[in-house]
Order: structure tokens, then sequence, then C-alpha cells
């Protein structure tokens, strides 16, 4: 057993008899990070991801996974299907098992401080994955995608697709009034709140100016909100949106979506109620995540858009980052201003997304390898 190993385990140990929690010193920047300058092969890195439900994260898990054994580090990967309580257990027996280093892709951002703790007083770098851990001080490095821009691509998306701007991004044709509706992610997610804030500073003008406007009248993000970024919530809130909102003919133009999960459930509910027929289409969805089934719905006309994420270069910088820990050093980071855990401004590096319509497919997602064409005509990866 490493001496790292020994010191997490004996760390976990004290946790357990309530005599540990000296706590709050982060590993990384303030604390000493017990594994560093030992080879990759002594080495464990605890990798905790949300969910196997949404493909996003299974390829997430494998990329980061795959990163790690290509820098010769052995991996202890596990996805907590969206239940609190397992994500918290598998953090805990990493640590127990004596993990060396830590990313983590929280389901409730603010559910891990125990645990958190607990890596510290090991010293065990963490690093946040794309959601950032909240309410603690032992977060050393946060790598994800420029959240606030990925919801203004969602509201520029549900512009484009209605004609209200061009692809340029200039005023386009369509004048309106439209009816929309709007979708946010999950509360407990730190990222449900940048994406909603980009889309909604994206429409404001627009809605205050009348071309679009809201039919139930649900504007607020806790209105907007899907726990969990459950399809089947979506699915019934829209149901119930066109009971409430849409009866007597009135049509749903378009529909802020988040993410491709939800989309899929708000077109399930549209279809059910008769949309996507030649003379009542699906009305204009966006999403995020480029996941496969969504990919071939926008190819196929019924989803409008998506957000593509590449999950292999965020992969890769936490592969980077934790590294640069285990090796002593500072990870690179490009942004230290705007994610503030509540409890201190974690040190973030940012990737950059892009809107994905129908004919951005083959350039964006085909030729960069992240899907075959074969894939997005089966709607199936592998
Ligand atoms: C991620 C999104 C994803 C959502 C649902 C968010 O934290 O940033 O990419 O769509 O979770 O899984």
């Amino acid at each position: 057993m490493s001496s790292s190993r020994t010191m997490a385990t004996a760390a976990a140990a004290a946790l357990v008899l309530g005599l540990s929690a000296c706590g709050g010193e982060g590993a990384g920047s303030s604390g000493e990070v017990a594994a560093e300058g030992a080879a990759p092969e002594d080495l464990t890195i605890g990798v905790a991801m949300p969910t196997e439900i949404s493909e996003r994260w299974i390829a997430d898990g494998e990329a980061v996974s795959s990163g790690l054994e290509e820098a010769g580090y052995q991996v202890d990967l596990q996805f907590a299907g969206d239940d609190i309580p397992t994500q918290q257990q598998q953090v805990d027996q990493m640590i127990t098992q004596g993990a060396d280093a830590l990313i983590i892709a929280a389901i409730d951002g603010t559910a891990l401080s125990g645990q958190l703790d607990a890596a510290a007083a090991a010293g065990i770098p963490v690093v946040s994955y794309d959601r950032l851990i909240r309410d603690s001080e032992s977060v050393d490095f946060y790598v994800t995608f420029d959240n606030y821009n990925v919801g203004v691509q969602q509201g520029t998306a549900l512009l484009q697709g209605l004609g209200v701007l061009d692809e340029a991004g200039e005023p386009g044709q369509a004048e309106g009034p439209f009816n929309i509706e709007l979708f946010a992610g999950s509360l407990d997610d730190n990222n449900a709140g940048f994406f909603w804030q980009g889309a909604i500073d994206t429409l404001q003008p627009f809605l205050d100016d009348g071309t679009l406007v809201v039919p139930s009248g649900q504007t607020s993000i806790e209105q907007a909100a899907t726990l969990r970024w459950d399809q089947g919530t979506a699915q019934r809130r829209m149901e119930d949106l066109l009971t409430s909102s849409y009866s007597g003919g009135t049509r749903v133009d378009g529909v802020l979506s988040p993410y491709d999960g939800i989309s899929r459930g708000i077109i399930t509910a549209l279809q059910n109620r008769g949309y996507g027929g030649a003379d009542n289409p699906v009305p204009v969805i966006t999403g995020q995540d480029a996941e496969i089934a969504s990919v071939k719905l926008i190819a196929d006309g019924v989803q409008s858009s998506t957000i593509f994420k590449d999950t292999r270069k965020l992969a890769d910088q936490a592969v980077v980052s934790t590294q640069a820990f285990l090796e002593g050093e500072e990870p690179e980071a490009n942004d230290t201003e705007t994610y503030d855990n509540g409890v201190k401004v974690v040190p973030s590096y940012l990737l950059e997304s892009d809107i994905v319509f129908a004919d951005d497919i083959e350039p964006l997602l085909v030729e960069s390898d992240y899907y075959t064409a074969e894939e997005v005509a089966a709607g199936q990866a592998g």
C-alpha cells in the first residue's frame, strides 16, 4: 500500500470514529498532496460520475478513464445512478480504499462536503468535473465549459431556429409573435443557473418587445426547473403546459430546452398531442450534449439544435490537471473569477462549445470522429 493510501485510510478511519474533521485545507493550492512525486503506476484516481442513464456521462467516464490509464494511472470509475447517497458512498469508499486523487462530477453540488473534507485531510486533490462542487473549501480545481456561453448559444439557437435571427446572428426575416416555453435543468446542479441566465439574457430583449411570448407565464427558473434533468419529468411538464395553455388551437412555436434528454421528453409530449405532421410541425426545440439519439432527431428535422461539448477535450483537461497536482504543480487555469462555490472562487479551465443544427452534424461531429455517419443514421453509438 502506498503511503498516500495508508494516510487516506487512516484519515477515513478517523472520520468513521468521529475523530477527524480538521478539514478545510485544500489539498492542491493550500495543502499538501500526499501522493506528490509518486510513480503513476502506484497511484489510483477515483472518478465519480453522476449517472449511466445519460449517454453523455458514460462518454465522459470512459474518456477520463482511458486518458488516465494512458498516463499510467490506475482508475476506480463509478457511476451513481443519479442517487445522492450512492455517490456519497462511492466517494467515501474511494477515499477509504486509498485513492490518490479524485475527479468528481457531482449529482447535487452541495452534497459532498463531508467527503471532500476527508479527502483534504488525507492530502487527496479534488478536481470538480463539469459541475462545480459547492460549499466546500476542499475543491482544488474545476474543469468545465463556459457554461454561461452555453446558455447564450441555446438562446441564440432558439432565435435562429425561429428565424428571428439569421445564421450570422443578425436580425432575420421572421417577426413573430412566437409562442415559446422555457425549460431549465436541475437546480441542485450549479450549471443549471448558468445555462438559464445565458439563455434568458439572450431572449429577454425579444420577450420585452413582444417578438416572443410565453403563454403559460412560467418564466422563472423555479417554474422551469427539471429535477435530475429527467426526461419523464420534462415530458409531464410539457403535457401539463399543453393542457393549461394551448387548448383552443394555440400553437407552440419554440421550446428552450437545456439538455437533449429533456428535449426528447418535450418532443414525445408534443407528438402525443398531434405535433409532427406537415401542417403542424414540431416546434423549434434546442438541446445540449449532442447525444446520439438527439443528433439523429436533428438530422431527421424533428429536434432543431443541440450544443456540442466535446467531452474528449474535457476529459483531457481533467487528466492534465490531476496529473499536475500529483506532480506537485498547479494546473493551468484560464478563469479565476467566475466560479465562486460559496466558500471560495475555484480556479477553472473553461472550454468552448458549438451550436449544432442539421448542417453542422457532418463538419462538427462526424469529421471530428465524435460519431460516425452510420451512428448518426442509426441514432445509436458504438
Ligand atoms: C451538464 C450538461 C448536461 C446536464 C445533464 C450538466 O451539468 O453540464 O452537459 O446536459 O448536466 O446531464
